[in-house]
């Protein structure tokens, strides 16, 4: 790794009209985390010394966000959007004061990998004055082109709207990330200008301006997906899409199996170890912990929860925030657990809601159980001890506890705590008439027959 400081500029200051958002567009996630914090975790993975956020007027969430997600980050306003050299002006008060490489992103391309922006700064270290990330697109409609000799050097960056029909050929084009290793750059930013198309402040023209100085300006490669700029949901969609894939494949690589990988949606915080087994259809929203050799069975949803090793869930289970399951937990069909912590080995095995509270190592919950949570008002905790049985449809009526090893008959409303080892019951006495059904249907028989004599 290159051994000079590095500051990375993020630029986040565009409006993102094409959204047709209230919320601003780097706000937007993919994989569950905004895009902007995808390009500040690429910052931090990247050992930036310094991190410089440039938005725009009235952002004061994307600045809150920045800061939330890098404390230590600069942020920066542009106060009108006169060119992506404009947006890095702003940064000005922070560049001038940097001895060392400026790298440039922007906050509406989420999905460069760290790695990349290591090959830009090992050509820094190998001489450049100016890298460039380019790719090859498969529609280089809109974008800057990048001019190259047979060698490779890179002459300039002609945007679009500026190039010749020759020009408009080259198909290798520039994705916007730009690395700079220049005595000043705030003086280069300085001497570009807007006499273009757009009449706006490029920062690709930098290029030409380092170049002249006497630095050398090189490009560094890319696949078209890693450089995907999201401009409206359409992309987003596609960037999600790009996204889902390569966290699949890491998941498989790190030792999971998933039989249907497509149907399968993480989030970028989920963790998954190894020998777990992932049926189709599941969703892992944020904060999603996974240990060795769980099985997920088919079609649940998950979010701020955690599974245990061995444990199984599902098919059409739901885990909410703070669901967490010990190991060997068993988690069946339309079970939904919140705020609520399953010691080893215990079960519930179908169609139940256990909010709030503890189920001990082993207990049993029968189907249909219910854990009362809820007053209206307040919430309240159920607690059952170790081995404890709750039996079918019971309801549980928090606050309550039932002793270890207890038994709940089926049925019951349960609003008392439960003694260790008791049995708890209630439910009106069971009546039996001996008899009873043979004459119902003998006095129904004949009854049915008069009536349709008319
Ligand atoms: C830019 C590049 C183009 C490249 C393309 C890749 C320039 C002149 N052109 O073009 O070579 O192929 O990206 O997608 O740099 N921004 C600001 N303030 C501004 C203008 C832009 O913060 O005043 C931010 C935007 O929020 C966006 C980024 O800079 O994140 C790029 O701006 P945009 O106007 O989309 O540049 P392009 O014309 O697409
Ligand atoms: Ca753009």
């Amino acid at each position: 790794m290159s051994a000079t400081p590095l500051m990375i500029v993020v630029l986040a200051a565009g409006k993102g009209t094409r959204m047709k958002s209230s919320l601003p567009k780097v706000m937007h996630p993919v994989g569950g985390r905004a895009m902007l914090g995808h390009v500040l975790d690429l910052a931090r993975a990247s050992a930036a010394d310094r991190i410089a956020v440039v938005v725009g007027p009235d952002m004061d969430d994307v600045k809150n966000a920045a800061l939330a997600i890098a404390p230590g980050a600069e942020v920066y306003v542009q106060k009108d959007q006169l060119g992506t050299a404009d947006a890095l002006k702003a940064a000005n008060p922070a560049i001038a004061s940097h001895q060392g490489d400026v790298i440039v992103l922007y906050a509406d391309t989420p999905l460069i990998e760290a790695d990349t922006i290591a090959r830009l700064r090992a050509t820094l270290d190998a001489g450049a004055a100016v890298a460039v990330l380019g790719f090859d697109a498969a529609d280089p409609d809109g974008y800057g082109r990048l001019l190259t000799e047979a060698d490779g050097t890179l002459n300039a960056i002609r945007e679009h709207k500026d190039a010749s029909a020759y020009e408009l050929q080259i198909r290798l084009c520039n994705s916007g990330v730009m690395a700079f290793r220049v005595p000043d750059l705030a003086g280069v930013l300085d001497r570009i200008g807007n006499a273009n198309a757009k009449g706006e402040y490029y920062l690709t023209d930098a290029v030409e301006i380092v170049r002249a100085d006497g630095g050398r300006a090189a490009v560094v490669r890319c696949p078209e997906t890693e450089v995907l700029g999201v401009n409206s949901r359409v992309e987003l969609a596609e960037a999600e899409a790009i996204f889902q894939n390569r966290r699949r494949h890491q998941v498989m690589l790190d030792g999971a199996t998933l039989i249907a990988p497509e149907t399968v949606w993480f989030s970028y915080d989920t963790v998954i170890g190894r020998d777990v087994t992932i049926q189709p259809n599941v969703y892992f929203g944020q904060g999603v912990t996974v240990e060795d050799g769980a099985e997920i069975l088919a079609n649940c949803h998950f979010e701020r929860a955690h599974i245990g090793k061995g444990a199984r869930v599902g098919p059409f289970a739901r885990l909410r925030p703070g669901a967490k399951l010990g190991p060997d937990v068993r988690i069946g069909n339309f079970v939904e657990v919140k705020n609520l912590e399953m010691l080893e080995g215990s079960k519930a095995n179908h169609l139940a809601y256990l909010g709030d509270g503890q189920v001990g190592p082993k207990a049993n919950i029968g189907a249909g159980t219910i854990f009362c949570n809820y007053d209206g008002f307040f919430k309240h905790k159920t607690i059952i001890g170790a081995g404890a049985f709750v039996g079918s449809n019971s309801s549980l009526v928090a606050p309550v506890t039932i002793g270890e090893g207890a038994y709940i008959g089926s049925g019951s409303v349960i609003s008392k705590d439960v003694s260790p080892g008791s049995l708890a019951l209630e439910r009106a006495t069971q009546e039996e008439r001996p008899g009873w059904a043979e004459k119902f249907r003998i006095m129904m028989t004949k009854r049915k027959a008069a009536a349709a004599k008319g």
